[in-house]
């Protein structure tokens, strides 16, 4: 890897990547068109010489196709990471997610780049009645527009690397939490607890159950297994990874641990029933064998990666003026 390209660069997790890439020496072009990416997230990225941003919308093929000349490497992170509101628009995550891919792909055909990265989801798995689920679960029955979505984009990528000859990664990850967290379950529980300390509203029962990942145990994973170089030998150049954590809590453990942390002793109003909204999954445990094989772990504990991204808001409040749409309770 000597020149990657990043989309969604200035998003939480993908300017994780691109900090982590420049680290590492790599030369980066990060491409985002700024809808819930924070340029403030690059001020350390657009100082180092080996970093170029440009700003752009994966719907506009030509230009995307322009911006990844002379890449030899694509990590496609660019999405509506919204899993929430699929059904209020439902256009949004088929151009967002599938066709947004598609173009992705399509340039990186046109520019001759042979390896391909792709933040998928844990939600693809739907209700799974396999839990842990491990990526070779029967074909899941889709939930959410967001999970639909993406599995399609994620048939796009292997039909592309089995078809031009790429070495493709697809990662279906858990939540995320950590540092430049924007959007999730904390960013609302913290955010409530901020306007009034004394009351918490949590949708659902409380009793469903989620597993998380530190953002930099997400990345060196991704980073693990493309250095590996696992898809090359890999039926169809296809390489598919479960990634979190051999762990899960139910949505009253974090409850606790945010308010244990901050001190705080609030009533808690549940909205009710078994999920949050449509398309939630009352249990997303993934089994991440496949990954652990390789010899990657996560250094953090959910726990541990709960604690941290508190911290991280609490010393960014302005995340909270320039994400007033950020989904919730994901
Ligand atoms: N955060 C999680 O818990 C989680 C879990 C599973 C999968 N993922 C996936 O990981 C990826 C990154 O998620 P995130 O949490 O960092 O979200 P994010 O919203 O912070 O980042 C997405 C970035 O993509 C950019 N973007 C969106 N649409 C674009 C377009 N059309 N053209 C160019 N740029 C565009 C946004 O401005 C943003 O910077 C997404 O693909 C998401 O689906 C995230």
């Amino acid at each position: 890897m000597k020149h990657v390209f990043v989309t969604g660069a200035a998003g939480f997790i993908g300017s994780t990547l691109v900090d982590r890439l420049l680290t590492e020496g790599i030369q980066v072009t990060g491409w985002d068109n700024l809808s819930t990416g924070q340029i403030r997230f690059l001020e350390g990225a657009k100082r180092n010489k080996l970093f170029t941003f440009i700003q752009g919308d994966n719907l506009d093929l030509p230009e995307l196709s322009k911006a990844m000349m002379g890449c030899d490497t694509v990590f496609h992170l660019a999405a509506n990471a919204d899993v929430r509101f699929g059904t209020e628009h439902p256009r949004k995550d088929l151009e967002q997610n599938t066709i947004a891919t598609f173009n992705v792909l399509e340039s990186a055909r046109q520019n001759n780049i042979k390896r391909f990265a792709f933040s998928s989801t844990g939600s693809v798995y739907g209700e799974s009645p396999v839990i842990p689920t491990p990526e070779h679960t029967p074909f899941p029955i889709q939930t959410s527009l967001y999970g639909a979505s993406k599995i399609a984009g994620e048939g796009m990528i292997s039909a592309y690397g089995e078809g031009f000859d790429i070495e493709c990664y697809i990662f279906r990850f858990v939540s995320i939490l950590g540092e430049r967290y924007t959007h999730g379950h904390i960013f609302d529980f913290y955010k409530q607890l901020l306007e009034n300390p004394k009351k918490l509203r949590i949708l659902g029962d409380g009793s469903q159950r989620k597993s998380y990942l530190y953002v930099q145990d997400c990345v060196d994973a991704i980073l693990h297994v493309i250095k590996l170089g696992t898809a090359k030998t890999a039926p169809h150049h296809t390489q598919l990874y479960n990634l979190g954590t051999p762990e899960f809590v139910q949505v009253n453990d974090s409850v606790r641990t945010i308010v244990d942390s901050l001190n705080l002793n609030p009533s808690l109003e549940y909205t009710g029933g078994n999920k949050g909204w449509i398309g939630d999954n009352p249990f997303i445990f993934l089994e991440t064998k496949k990954i652990s094989q390789t010899g990657w772990k996560p250094k953090l504990t959910i726990k541990e990666g709960i604690v941290k991204t508190l911290r991280w808001l609490e010393a960014n409040p302005w995340v909270y003026e320039v994400r007033t749409d950020a989904p919730t309770q994901v």
